[in-house]
């Protein structure tokens, strides 16, 4: 880049990382309109890679972005989180009026309603209990108009504070009590095999380099057989297009009490570099989706921005990566197939695992229950409090798209299944138990990798914590 579109790309207020300095750009024109249009302040390699990304005519395989958090900011004040809930009440209930818009009624309207009135509303519910002798759920109905009293004469779980849903019941006293609540819930997705060869999707996350409890042996396994180096399910490797990496990439610094004595690393560029050259070993011809977690360079509030270029400089090396926001969305697209990708390094399951009694063991089962909970709420946090959150214009955690397939990480357990046409993946994690786990008494699964067919939307999962590569049951 000359020093000529170095200085417009300044006069532009586009910061630019020495990283692009050498970078030759076809059409800078065409550069200066894409950052324009995307409100892109700062330019370092990997967003150059990741807006040209869907465009490289010699490769049928590359992501296609459909929601991304580019970093816009709230100022925190109760109006903004007046917008922001008003933004995911909307959403979820056009998805719910998609579904049944017939005779809707707004909450303000049922005060005036005869006594036995059929009633059906949407609603986002609110002060949930169990009442002490009949055992029934009883919660407040919420919407822009007004609050009421909702009874359901049985106990259901899958009620959450804050989730929007519709209701169909009958007017007694003050309240309605309700014959039946619809969710937003998933579409069944179109699960027929697509006319392409088969191409492969691997899921990693919760790498935790830097830790002195990173598994450095399946590390080194998982790096040969992807490039080929090792006989067992090579037949695989060959036919990987995408590694998904759904956060928690190094372990970070102070991230919970005494982590500083189980820290190999005990500088965050450092890890990060770490990072990076274990990465760069991945074949350049597979495309990397890197999103953060908690442990990342990024601030924890979701939605998550790209990771902090200030502190991971290094993996921005990486010339085979997008970066995304953690949630996003996209397309993996080879040649004329498009699958649906949603992916969310998963803050808000322990808050359900913790909440809902019989999901407290937090076993792959478990989660798997909570990920659907997320699907059929239509939110990846539906209740305010199981993440922090950004109160933006847009809530980002709001799933607009049906997904082919959900990814999640975080709780550093293998869990791969299907939800209607939907699969359901976590993405088990690369470091043995923490002194934090064990006190908890939580058993990480390591080194186990989930892998998708993008052809038939077949799966399997590989194990690298042992000698040899080895298929283990999903
Ligand atoms: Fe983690
Ligand atoms: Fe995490």
């Amino acid at each position: 880049m000359n020093q000529n579109q170095l200085d417009t790309l300044f006069l532009n207020g586009i910061l630019v990382d020495s990283s692009i300095k050498d970078a030759e750009v076809q059409d800078f024109e065409d550069l200066l309109t894409k950052l324009k249009e995307r409100k892109i302040s700062f330019l370092d390699s990997g967003v150059l890679n990741a807006l040209y990304d869907g465009e490289q005519s010699n490769s049928d395989c590359y992501v296609e972005v459909i929601k991304n958090y580019e970093g816009e900011t709230s100022s925190g004040k109760p109006a903004d989180w007046v917008a922001y809930f008003n933004d995911r009440f909307n959403r979820l209930r056009d998805l719910l009026l998609l579904k049944d818009n017939s005779g809707i009624t707004s909450i303000s309207n049922i005060k005036s309603m005869p006594q036995g009135a059929d009633i059906k509303t949407i609603a986002m519910l609110s002060n949930i209990s169990i009442s002490p002798i009949k055992k029934y759920t009883v919660f407040d109905m919420e919407d822009n108009t007004g609050s009421y009293r909702g009874i359901l004469t049985s106990q259901n779980s899958d009620l959450l504070a804050d989730q929007v849903v519709l209701i169909k019941g009958r007017k007694f006293k003050d309240a309605v009590f309700i014959k039946d609540i619809v969710y937003p819930d998933i579409q069944v997705r179109d699960s027929k095999p697509k006319d392409i060869e088969d191409s492969y999707v691997l899921f990693l996350s919760d790498i935790h380099v830097g830790s002195k409890l990173f598994v450095k042996d399946a590390a080194e396994l998982f790096m040969k057989w992807i490039n080929q180096e090792v006989s067992e399910y090579s037949s695989i490797a060959k036919l990987v297009k995408f590694i998904v990496i759904s956060g928690d990439l190094v372990d970070g610094i102070g991230v919970y009490p005494n982590q500083e004595k189980e820290l190999e690393i005990k500088d965050l560029r450092e890890q990060y570099e770490a990072f990076y050259k274990l990465f760069d070993r991945i074949p350049k011809n597979i495309k990397l989706l890197i999103s953060q977690g908690n442990h990342d360079a990024t601030h924890i509030a979701e939605p998550q921005p790209k990771l902090d270029p200030n502190f991971a400089s290094p993996v921005y090396k990486l010339v085979n990566a997008v970066f995304l926001s953690n949630p996003y969305q996209v397309n993996l697209v080879v040649g004329s197939s498009k699958t649906n990708l949603l992916s969310y390094h998963g803050f808000s399951i322990p808050y359900y695992a913790d909440t809902i009694s019989k999901y407290n063991k937090m076993d792959p089962q478990d989660i798997e229950e909570i990920m659907k909970l997320h699907l059929k709420s239509r939110h990846l946090a539906p209740t305010h409090g199981s993440s922090q959150v950004v109160p933006l214009k847009r809530d980002y955690l709001v799933i607009d798209e049906t997904p082919d397939i959900y990814a999640t990480g975080h709780i550093h357990k293998a869990l791969v299944s299907k939800y209607k046409e939907t699969i359901l993946i976590n993405s088990s994690c690369w470091q043995y138990q923490t002194s934090y786990q064990k006190k908890y008494g939580m058993n990480p699964d390591i080194a186990k990798v989930p892998i998708v067919n993008l052809r038939d939307k077949s799966y399997m999962m590989l194990d690298f914590l042992g000698e040899k590569v080895q298929a283990v049951k999903p």
